[in-house]
């Protein structure tokens, strides 16, 4: 039996469609940071009689494609520890699930820990994140702390996430969370119809890569105010292509662009903070840590009704017990 945690993560430089599907190998590379403030914790038991996987989250069975989506992952581990034995996985959010604010990224890269250690694989992090690709794309750079990047790769083999070193002041993350219901078209399905219709796409994908390189820059440089700009850039690009999808994809609602609106009021004030939201309607917003308190005060003043959240950026995926 081995338990294990990791963070959600939030795409700095987004991802958006696949080259492909199965193996979810996506058309650009994307960088992400890890958010402190949730966590999944994922247990893994074998199960030598059973016929099975049988999975929980947050207390309930999961069936149909969820359900086929873990043992992906699962079966993938059971290769490579060369085993045929099913397993129980039990898994607790503290992230809304399927609300944009990557509960599966977290999920996923919480059970590729848990399993390796269950099945007694001993994985290297790009291996790690090369299993929980598998069950979701973004929950390759889960397997980090901080921030990461997820090379896109032409193979699985080639298509893994890496840690990236941040070279300035301690950033730390706003979340506005608009709504935390579950979105109404899921990601996987959204950036498939987006590949297959958005007159947008192939310049997504090439404007996108470049953005992933001068990104690469600004982390390097601790340059903020380049990777602030980066970021909005690539969020409202990865937006045009879902609203020109058809039928169109809109995430974003009416309080998310004012929410947008009020980051580039406070910014125009002198406070250093940028807007990203992914596939659902919350805001998370990048800002140095010792100016997240002020974020969160203009947005808590403006939006009464929207719950504000602070959070650090988090620590890696990590098994927190195992027994043999
Ligand atoms: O890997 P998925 O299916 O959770 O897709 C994530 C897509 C976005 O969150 C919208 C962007 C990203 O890079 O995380």
């Amino acid at each position: 039996m081995s338990t294990a945690t990791a963070h959600p993560n939030i795409a700095l430089i987004k991802y958006w469609g696949k080259l492909d599907e199965s193996l979810i190998i996506p058309s650009t590379s994307s960088i992400a940071v890890t958010l402190a403030a949730y966590e999944s914790r994922t247990t893994v038991t074998l199960s030598e009689n059973s016929k099975n996987d049988i999975a929980f989250i947050n207390g309930e069975p999961l069936l149909g494609a969820g359900l086929a989506r873990i043992s992906r992952v699962l079966d993938r581990v059971r290769e490579l520890a060369e085993s045929t034995v099913k397993a129980r996985v039990v898994s607790e959010n503290t992230v809304p699930t399927a609300a944009g604010l990557a509960s599966s990224a977290s999920g996923f890269a919480a059970l590729a820990v848990a399993a390796a250690a269950a099945y007694g694989l001993n994985a290297s992090a790009v291996e790690l994140s090369r299993i929980a690709r598998l069950g979701s794309g973004s929950a390759s750079r889960s397997i980090y702390g901080d921030f990461s990047i997820w090379h896109h790769g032409e193979t699985d083999e080639t298509s893994f996430a890496e840690p990236l070193i941040w070279q300035g002041e301690e950033l730390a993350v706003v979340v506005a969370v608009v709504s935390a219901a579950a979105k109404a078209v899921s990601s996987r399905s959204g950036m498939q119809s987006s590949v297959e219709t958005s007159p947008f796409y192939r310049s997504w994908v090439e404007t996108n890569n470049q953005l992933v390189l001068e990104a690469l820059q600004a982390i390097n440089d601790g340059n903020l105010e380049a990777l602030g700009e980066l970021t909005e850039k690539s969020t409202m690009m990865m937006h045009a292509v879902m609203l020109t999808t058809n039928p169109s994809i809109r995430y974003l609602t009416g309080q998310s662009l004012e929410i947008f609106d009020s980051v580039r009021e406070l910014r125009e004030s002198g406070v250093g903070c940028w807007a990203t939201a992914d596939a659902g309607p919350n805001v998370k917003i990048l800002t140095r840590r010792k100016d997240s308190a002020a974020v969160a005060a203009h947005l808590s003043s403006r939006f009464s009704e929207v719950q504000i959240l602070e959070s650090q950026l988090g620590g890696a995926a990590r098994l927190v017990e195992h027994q043999p």
